[in-house]
């Protein structure tokens, strides 16, 4: 079974695909690390995450098992991140290594949680369970801010909101895999608690299923 989960920057994304993972024991993986491993990686060679040369050469250099050992949730890794995303031999380079994850899942699993911006759309166009998980940018923007704050990193939530709705923006509007809910069921996830969210994706996965 491939879960495909899509939606912008801080909706919610992540916590619902480690939670539908665990519970149907399916692999898990969080497609924003690859992007966020390889802004980190250009930044650190001193490059500039918009620069085709520089992102691509980085991409190629990535070890994607292997993604563990650097804070890659600093605000200045995600825009590095969503900029290289518009980059297609960025996405190409990283496209690979998605799918053979998704068509064998690692540790024998009987399949896998994608979650990302493309995933229903151009990595697992025909997974079996789309969700487009959202909520309203001011929720998102806040939700950061705390998570931000908890790991003890400076932020403010002007500056979150600000940071969330440009990277939103460039993630819609690029040419290459935009982010988009196509024919994904939408959770809005605004006003709901992550049990909510999770009581109401594994109720549609398993009328899906029945
Ligand atoms: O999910 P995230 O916030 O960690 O993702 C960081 C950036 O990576 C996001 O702004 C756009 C890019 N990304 C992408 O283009 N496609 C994906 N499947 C996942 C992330």
């Amino acid at each position: 079974m491939i879960v495909a989960i899509d939606g912008p920057a801080a909706a919610g994304k992540g916590t619902l695909a480690k939670r539908l993972a665990e519970h149907f024991d399916l692999a898990f993986l969080d497609t924003g690390r690859l992007y966020r491993a390889v802004g980190h990686l250009v930044l650190d060679r001193g490059g500039d995450p918009g620069n085709p040369a520089d992102a691509v050469g980085a991409a190629r250099a990535l070890d994607p098992e292997n993604l563990d050992s650097v804070d890659l949730y600093t605000e200045t890794v995600a825009e590095a991140a969503s900029k290289l995303a518009a980059i297609p031999d960025v996405r190409k380079v990283l496209l690979a290594f998605q799918q053979a994850f998704a068509r064998t899942p690692p540790g024998g699993k009987p399949g896998a949680v994608l979650d990302g911006r493309d995933i229903g759309s151009v990595v697992c166009p025909d997974a079996d369970v789309k969700l487009f998980v959202t909520a309203r940018a001011e929720i998102r923007a806040e939700r950061r801010h705390k998570e931000l704050q908890e790991k003890g990193l400076k932020s403010t939530y002007a500056a979150v909101l600000a940071e969330i709705e440009a990277r939103d923006e460039r993630d819609r509007t690029r040419k290459v895999s935009p982010l988009k809910a196509g024919d994904a069921r939408e959770i809005d996830t605004s006003e709901k608690s992550p049990d909510a969210v999770f009581e109401e994706a594994r109720a549609y996965i398993e009328d899906l299923s029945s």
